[in-house]
């Protein structure tokens, strides 16, 4: 039994942000460490993808570390590139408490976080001191007051201060806890945004540094079909998929009461798995190679990450299982893979 297991029957009866930000306080302690261990990962789990080269395809995905505070710690304990993000341009507290909950008998999260963000000019002035070999990815959001229709002033504001600090960016238009943003996602919303954040790319002379969009579950097939050729046609770099669902039917009764008793949010872990599967594979299928795609959502061991790289991703991200089970599931998800 490791220190985790031991432990996490302490850490889950207290509250779930309380938990994070106990850990997030022990992190920051272990990140002032002066030596900390250097993972080692055998050249088997190399891999490249949008012009980039992974030590190993497991990432940790957006929304874990938001304010880019663990970045070393996440590189001691084995990941091969972060997402930091959501980051908003402008700082704001998100939404009000309780906004996290977790049911840790099915491997689910609920969320309603709503993108608490410190801001891109405190994340970016962060990034300046960030560790080196390790990918950082920026994920991008929009503030709340801001209205769709300027939603590409909001990206583009972020991206100025975040871009040129990290090594690829990601367009988050999936979270369900912002009003109206996933409706970014459809296609005659998004061909604009994805333009202007090119075009911005241009300007800052970073066209080499990929640029990716994360999309939801909750799309019907044709849709994300169609969203494929937008997304290819514009010219970025790669999908993420996916993010947390808003479909309650994910979850077995008698524990769906349970959580539709908790209120809105978006869902993740476990439950999610299948939903994210098959969302993924209809992406993979509409592709056709032409850009890569980063798998997430309800994966939760070396079988499930070799899973979605056989189906065709390039890379996979984790969050909820390393609630669940503790850091030490990044080293048995790499000895599986190896
Ligand atoms: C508490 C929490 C906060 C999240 N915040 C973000 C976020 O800010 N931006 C984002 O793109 N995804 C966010 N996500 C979604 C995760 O990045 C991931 O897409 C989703 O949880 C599915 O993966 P999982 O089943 O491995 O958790 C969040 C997830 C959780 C559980």
């Amino acid at each position: 039994m490791n220190l985790y297991s031991a432990l996490r029957p302490l850490i889950f009866r207290l509250d779930p942000e309380t938990a994070h930000n106990l850990a997030f306080w022990l992190g920051a302690r272990v990140c002032s460490w002066p030596r900390l261990p250097d993972p080692e990962l055998p050249a088997t789990l190399r891999r490249s993808a949008f012009g980039l080269a992974f030590p190993t395809p497991l990432g940790l995905a957006a929304g874990l570390d938001k304010g880019a505070t663990l970045l070393p710690l996440w590189k001691a304990l084995g990941f091969g590139h972060v997402e930091i993000g959501t980051v908003t341009p402008r700082p704001q507290p998100g939404n009000p408490r309780p906004r996290l909950f977790r049911f840790p008998e099915a491997g689910l999260i609920l969320n309603r976080m709503g993108f608490n963000s410190e801001g891109a000019g405190i994340v970016a002035a962060r990034l300046r001191n960030r560790p080196a070999d390790l990918i950082v990815g920026g994920n991008l959001g929009k503030n709340k007051e801001t209205p769709e229709a300027q939603a590409l002033d909001d990206y583009r504001a972020a991206y100025r201060l975040i871009a040129p600090q990290v090594d690829y960016t990601a367009l988050n238009v999936s979270s369900p806890n912002t009003p109206g943003l996933r409706d970014l996602q459809a296609p005659e919303a998004l061909k604009p945004l994805l333009a202007g954040m090119l075009d911005l790319r241009r300007e800052m002379g970073l066209e080499r540094q990929p640029l990716l969009l994360k999309l939801a579950p909750d799309l019907a097939p044709e849709d994300l079909d169609a969203i494929v050729e937008v997304a290819v046609a514009s010219g970025i770099s790669g999908l993420i998929a996916t993010n947390t669902t808003l479909d309650r039917g994910v979850v077995e009764e008698p524990l769906r009461a349970q959580v539709e008793s908790k209120g809105a949010g978006g869902l993740s872990g476990v439950p999610l798995q299948a939903k994210a599967r098959e969302v993924r594979r209809r992406i993979l299928t509409a592709l056709r190679g032409r850009l890569p795609l980063v798998a997430c959502g309800g994966l939760g061991s070396a079988e499930d990450v070799q899973g979605a790289l056989d189906d065709g991703a390039a890379l996979a991200q984790i969050y909820s299982a390393l609630i669940f089970e503790g850091p030490a599931l990044i080293q048995r998800i790499h000895e599986g893979l190896i």
